[in-house]
């Protein structure tokens, strides 16, 4: 049994955003540079403190989490147990460096739940810092450099692995970085080859073998891939395609780096998303839910790998920030509290009855395209046409998601590819009670929005 049976429930009192939230969001207008989060600035809101899978704005305003920071927030908004955790270490070591009792014990939880052997670690502090690291390792091992990774793929926004974005996100920044190629993805609803699983024999992988031996200098260091892909709308391949592109690595010589950034800790009903696979990656990269809001990544490796230098030199692999004390407590704390809790058992359940809600929304609109999911990621695409797919336009994907917030939903709606990552807390209640205003909002587009136009 979970501790969260008994969470909050939407309530809106004021309109939205309320009078306290403008004042606020106003203030840090005059003084915020422009390119934060586009959610942050459609909605508009402040928000004043969490409880599980709500949160609740300045004015007083509670919301359903759907969004939970981009899957970041694991274990909900405001844990006691994490927030204690943290206030005690705050106040004893904050500094990093040196061991720490916590940060051993850390690195020891954190080998008890790792895929397969990857039972040693590095922790850092953002998720494209880990992803570079992952690359350095590869590149320490195999004395290779190129890298391969997928057409909708995201790893970060830092020099060494923009390149590796899938989409037109990194354009503008001057030359990327060499040896870095993408390939398509197994995003079967939009198949780029027009051709239908499992009728198609992975075909996807055939060419990206392809694609890689051709414009390959001989040189490939290794594959990054997220299990699922999240940014390109929480879009899941199937089973059998992650092993075969490892099995694409070892052809090449290199080696497989799954990307378990939002997949991670629970995410999507098993502790990672290669579990539903079976593959094992040479190296596994981790940040978002880990620290359940606490700033920290990492690298999962071998025993063997994590001898390869110039990686393992002394200093060579490490940071200022990377698995300092208050990270360290908030890695502890999270995946002890994962187990405890039976997070991931709550992922899994609660994910399956929103899939399934879900679902029936696909049968009662003619506008939702697509619903796929595993545990508590779960993508929605909304179309203007069943049969060309044509994504429905942005006037109505924003309006989703002002009339969601005003009913006490948060939600990346604002896009046609919506993604749905709440809280692993999240109860049967609060889930139903998103859906249902999910179902009330799309009833609204149905009835007074010429949504195939607009
Ligand atoms: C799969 C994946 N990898 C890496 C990153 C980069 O993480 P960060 O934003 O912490 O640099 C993200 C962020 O969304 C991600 O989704």
């Amino acid at each position: 049994m979970t501790k969260t049976s008994n969470g909050k429930l939407p309530a809106i009192k004021t309109a939205i955003p309320g009078p306290k939230s403008r004042e606020i969001f106003n203030t840090e207008q005059s003084f915020i540079a422009p390119g934060r989060q586009r959610i942050s600035l459609l909605a508009g809101l402040a928000f004043d403190h969490g409880e599980g899978a709500t949160l609740t704005d300045a004015d007083g305003n509670t919301y359903v989490d759907f969004f939970a920071g981009v899957a970041v927030a694991s274990l909900g908004h405001g844990h006691p147990g994490l927030a204690q955790a943290l206030a005690n270490q705050a106040s004893r070591l904050i500094v990093g460096t040196f061991a720490t009792k916590e940060r051993a014990e850390a690195f020891k939880l954190l080998s008890e739940i790792a895929p397969a052997n990857l039972k040693r670690a590095h922790l850092y502090s953002g998720g494209a810092e880990a992803v570079e690291a992952a690359i350095r390792l590869a590149r320490s091992a195999t004395k290779k450099h190129e890298v391969a990774s997928f057409w909708g793929g995201f790893h970060g926004k830092t020099g060494g692995v923009i390149g590796l974005i899938g989409d037109e996100s990194k354009q503008g920044y001057g030359p990327l970085q060499g040896g870095q190629y993408t390939v398509p993805y197994a995003d079967c609803y939009r198949c780029p080859f027009k051709l239908t699983y499992p009728d198609c024999g992975l075909y996807c992988v055939d060419f990206a073998r392809q694609q890689i031996k051709m414009s390959s200098g001989g040189a490939l260091a290794a594959i990054v891939a997220e299990p699922m892909q999240g940014t390109a709308g929480n879009v899941i391949p199937p089973d059998d395609w992650m092993p075969a592109i490892k099995s694409v690595a070892k052809d090449f010589g290199a080696l497989l780096i799954a990307d378990e950034m939002i997949t991670g800790f629970g995410r999507t009903g098993k502790m990672w998303g290669v579990e539903h696979s079976g593959v094992t990656p040479d190296i596994v990269t981790i940040g978002k839910g880990m620290g359940s809001g606490f700033p920290v990544s990492g690298v999962l490796l071998s025993d063997e790998l994590g001898k390869a230098e110039p990686f393992a030199k002394p200093s060579a692999s490490s940071s200022s920030y990377g698995g300092n004390p208050l990270a360290a407590v908030a890695v502890a704390e999270t995946i002890r509290t994962i187990r405890r809790e039976n997070l991931v058992e709550n992922s899994r359940k609660i994910g399956a009855l929103m899939l399934s809600r879900l679902m029936a929304l696909k049968e009662k609109y003619e506008f939702v395209g697509d619903v796929r999911g595993r545990g508590l990621l779960i993508g929605v695409e909304l179309v203007r046409d069943l049969k060309t797919k044509e994504l429905l336009g942005k006037a109505v994907t924003e309006l989703i998601f002002t009339e969601c917030l005003k009913r006490g939903l948060i939600i990346m709606g604002y896009f046609p590819k919506i993604r749905i990552n709440p809280a692993l807390v999240i109860t049967q209640a609060q889930a139903e009670a998103g859906i249902a205003i999910l179902d009330e909002v799309f009833a609204h587009v149905r009835d007074h929005v010429d949504w195939r136009h607009a």
